[in-house]
């Protein structure tokens, strides 16, 4: 039997939840009048996936450039071919695509002559979409034609926003996977506070000034001077390089630097920026920056990320602590970012970490490997901040386009890990990229095979297939026990490594008791 003919599916939510309220913006161009409005009986009162139709009316091809040029938002235009000229509606087809290039709105052709197709080039060049006879455009058919071009529209936008929010996200944590990582390699703490000034100018991109400075104690611990001690700074600063912050600063920066303190978050001011992170041990790190920062909200969310990225690091610096164990905080943390945007699987990345640790030990894997796996595995859906929130949190089952977009997150976590130096990431990247494949080649995105697959993905493949049967998903229930196991169990040999599998059950009880000791806040297994 194929796993996939279990999908429990719920009819009722096939739409877009997200942005269920905006309307379709179709653009009816004709010179009669009385097209306009037949085309408004037609279309009047209907829904197409979920959102209602704005119909917008113009009468001549000057006219409807001019209005598709002010509106970017125009899904669909129902194009008359002649109006002031003989090929009028056709100039409209060339100009939106070649002068406005707008290569998102779809166009459906209308000729009054039946029979009358226009040249087939000019359909392909023009990328238009249907061409009917008016005398054709009955109700129904009308309705099917707008139906199916809306769905090519919305598909098109899909993959238009999926490529902007990629742009934006990989850049950002990109950026912070990099700049963590290469802190790492740094030994002493002075070399540490400068690899961090280092890497936030240049995730930021200034070239202000900068200072890294530690206070031991609160905020108290400001009356004495000698409370401070300036780490590392940069240009005019330099000369404060290992000794207390000089009053002149001290007092310049203070009203922030106590803000900082006593909120224990970063202060961004029109002139100075002062980055707050505290150690276990209680010490105050401050990063201080002279001049005006601009900063994005986006980048202002990054530079926090860093900072707490950073004071773990800086701890277990301090700590002498194993220089891994640090990545894997870090890599909670970034994988709480990702599953920030998914909150129905709350606590899921801790047990993927668990899960995978229990199951590569019992595989028989040294310590060492089975660590390294537990660190790595809560990155496998990493790729999904690549996916629009109206395919990720789709209430119902994903139609043909939605999910070849959502399988594009094993691919694109892979791209963003794949060039990470630690072993970590770089097995987290592995995963990321093979943890949809099958045993018996079926999967995706390579179709690997077997052994061909990495074992720490044939691991993560049965781990997180258990994780999402046993919980509640957004588009679907939790399974009862028995029917998760059964699936598990059925998948031996085709979905999953049979080896994995019999590892699984050899361990089902270190499994349950995982996932009792991390349930989801909501959602919980029957
Ligand atoms: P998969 O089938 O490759 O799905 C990967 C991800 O795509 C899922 O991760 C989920 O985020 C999304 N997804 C898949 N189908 C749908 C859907 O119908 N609607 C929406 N909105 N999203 C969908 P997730 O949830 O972590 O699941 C991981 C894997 O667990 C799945 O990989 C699949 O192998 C297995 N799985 C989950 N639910 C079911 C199920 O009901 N039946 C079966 N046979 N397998 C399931
Ligand atoms: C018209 O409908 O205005 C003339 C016929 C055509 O569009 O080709
Ligand atoms: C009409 O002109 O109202 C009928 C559609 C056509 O031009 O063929
Ligand atoms: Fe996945």
């Amino acid at each position: 039997m194929e796993l996939e003919d279990d999908w429990l599916i719920d009819d009722s939510a096939d739409e877009l939840s997200a942005d269920a309220i905006e309307p379709w913006q179709v653009l009816i161009v004709d010179d009669e009048p009385d097209i306009h409005r037949v085309t408004r009986l037609a279309l009047g009162n209907i829904d197409f996936l979920g959102r209602p139709l704005a119909l917008l009316s113009a009468y001549s091809g000057r006219e409807a450039l001019a209005t598709l040029a002010a509106n970017d938002d125009i899904a669909l235009v129902l194009l008359d071919v002649v109006m002031e000229s003989e090929e009028a509606g056709l100039k409209v087809a060339r100009a939106v695509r070649e002068e406005l290039q707008n290569h998102r709105v779809r166009i459906i052709l209308r000729t009054g002559q039946p029979g009358v197709a226009p040249e087939r080039q000019v359909i392909e060049s023009y990328d238009i979409n249907d061409y009917k006879a008016k005398t054709e455009l009955t109700r129904d058919k009308l309705y099917t034609a707008v139906l199916g071009t809306l769905r090519s529209y919305r598909d098109i936008m899909l993959i238009e926003q999926q490529r902007q929010m990629l742009a934006a996200n990989r850049r950002g944590l990109l950026k912070v996977i990099e700049a963590s990582s290469s802190i790492f390699q740094q030994q002493s703490i002075r070399r540490f506070a400068q690899g961090v000034l280092e890497q936030l100018q240049a995730l930021l991109f200034f070239e202000q000034e900068a200072l890294y400075v530690v206070v031991k104690g609160g905020v108290a611990a400001l009356e004495d001077q000698g409370a401070t001690t300036v780490l590392y700074a940069t240009g005019g600063f330099s000369a404060l390089c290992d000794k207390p912050l000089s009053s002149d600063e001290l007092a310049r920066f203070r009203p922030s630097i106590d803000a900082a303190m006593l909120h224990g978050h970063s202060v961004f001011e029109d002139d100075y920026f002062v980055g707050f992170f505290r150690s276990h041990q209680g010490a105050a790190n401050l990063l201080i920056i002279d001049g005006p920062v601009a900063l994005s909200t986006a980048d202002r969310d990054l530079v926090e990320l860093f900072c707490r990225n950073v004071s773990i690091a800086f701890e277990n610096l301090m700590l002498r602590a194993e220089v891994e164990d640090t990545q894997r905080d870090i890599i909670y943390r970034l994988s709480e970012v990702v599953e920030n945007r998914s909150p129905d699987t709350g606590q899921h990345i801790r047990r993927m970490a668990e899960f995978g640790w229990v199951l590569a030990r019992a595989l028989g894997l040294p310590d060492e490997d089975a660590e390294i796996i537990r660190a790595a595995s809560p990155l496998h859906d990493v790729g999904k901040v690549g996916i629009p929130d109206a395919v990720l949190h789709k209430p119902g089952p994903l139609d043909a386009a939605e999910r070849s977009i959502m399988d594009t997150h094993a691919q694109l976590g892979y791209t963003m890990l794949k060039d990470a130096k630690a072993r970590i990431l770089k097995t987290a990247a592995v995963i990321a990229h093979q943890h949809h494949e099958r045993w018996d080649g079926t999967g995706y995105p390579q179709k690997l095979a077997g052994t061909d697959i990495a074992l720490a993905a044939r691991i993560m493949a049965v781990a997180d297939v258990y994780d999402a049967l046993s919980h509640t998903r957004c588009y679907k229930p939790a399974w009862p026990r028995e029917e998760v196991l059964d699936a598990i169990r059925l998948g031996r040999g085709s979905q999953f490594d049979p080896a994995v599998v019999d590892a699984f059950f050899a361990s089902l009880p270190e499994i349950e008791a995982i996932r009792e000791r991390w349930r989801d806040d909501t959602g919980e297994a029957a």
